[in-house]
């Protein structure tokens, strides 16, 4: 961990010994953060290994030009949702790359950061983008999303038993005012939950905030943009490593490899296939890999982490 950039690394070394690191190889971390996985990476593909580093925040990418001068040419820093992976290799002329890591969701420098809206531990302007060049915010959602819109966002993305409620309060209250900030937001939710449901369990909030920073930063829909790309970017014998962090993510890793392990679309009846669709990928993890004990103790964001890695066929 850096002290600039006070992010601890989830399953360092598991996930960067996952992509098999080896002199000469090229590498994307495609959600750089405060780069621990990012400097393991050019530490095991040194003397001359390329990575390439991605993040769509920009304070990553700052913080990357500081630390990344000491790799000189062998780390490449790129400001770009890694939606647009595709274009952002063939931006640097890199056709193919030896592995490609992924470290979901937001890293503890963006919750902490007070101005960016991500916690519902801090008061701040209901903000929320990894982007901050994007126009949608939190509070843009919120004003301008209808009460059915908004319900579904909490239902689906935070799987939130009172969506409907909170929903209802969010648009009710909208009418006098906009909502501006996260401590407004805190108190509607705790307002529409009844107090016997909050008593236990986690704060009230945090499904919710998990749910629209989820919808602000598109993060489902862009995971699965760059899901379907992996085959194209994987230089054969090339690995994927994404660890996420709850069950949606999980979820749609696990069903994108599985479409590339088994991509068939014929019948199961049927002899012979004739959709001649071909595997392009081959399971490395049946099961996901997930932080030990002591991981956990030290670091508890580990807690829900899961890892599942792939090779390129
Ligand atoms: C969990 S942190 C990564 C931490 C990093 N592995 C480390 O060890 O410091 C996730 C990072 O990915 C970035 N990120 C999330 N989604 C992204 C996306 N779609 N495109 C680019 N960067 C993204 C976030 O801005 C954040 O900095």
């Amino acid at each position: 961990m850096s002290e600039l950039f006070a992010h601890e690394t989830v399953l360092p070394a598991e996930a960067v010994m996952a992509l098999k690191p080896r002199a000469g190889g090229v590498y994307v971390d495609a959600t750089m953060g405060g780069g621990g996985h990012t400097r393991r990476l050019l530490d095991e593909s040194a003397p001359d290994g390329i990575v390439i580093g991605v993040d769509q925040d920009e304070r990553a990418i700052a913080h990357a030009e500081i630390w990344g001068r000491a790799f000189g040419r062998r780390l490449v820093v790129m400001r770009a949702n890694f939606a647009s992976l595709s274009d952002v290799l063939s931006e640097i002329g890199v056709a193919r790359v030896d592995g490609l890591l992924m470290d979901l969701g937001v890293s503890s420098v963006q919750l902490d950061e007070a101005d960016r809206g991500f916690s519902y531990q801090h008061d701040a302007p209901l903000d929320m983008r990894m982007d901050r060049r994007q126009r949608t915010s939190a509070r843009t959602l919120l004003a301008e999303l209808s009460e059915r819109q908004i319900t579904q966002i909490l239902r689906e993305y935070g799987e939130e038993k009172w969506a409907s409620r909170i929903a209802a309060f969010i648009v009710r209250q909208r009418v006098a005012a906009p909502l501006e900030t996260t401590g407004q937001l805190v108190d509607l939710i705790k307002a529409a939950i009844p107090a016997s449901a909050r008593r236990d369990g986690p704060h009230p909030a945090k499904r919710s905030f998990q749910a629209l920073r989820i919808a602000v930063n598109r993060e489902l829909d862009v995971l699965a943009d760059v899901l379907v790309r992996v085959p194209d970017v994987l230089a054969p014998g090339g690995r994927i490593a994404v660890i996420s962090f709850h069950s949606l993510e999980d979820r749609a890793v696990k069903q994108a490899f599985a479409r590339a392990v088994k991509p068939c679309t014929c019948p199961p009846q049927q002899p012979v296939c004739t959709c001649h669709k071909v595997p392009t990928l081959r399971l490395v993890t049946r099961k996901p890999i997930e932080p030990t004990a002591d991981e956990v103790a030290g670091n508890p964001r580990a807690r829900s982490a899961k890892m599942r890695v792939a090779e390129r066929l």
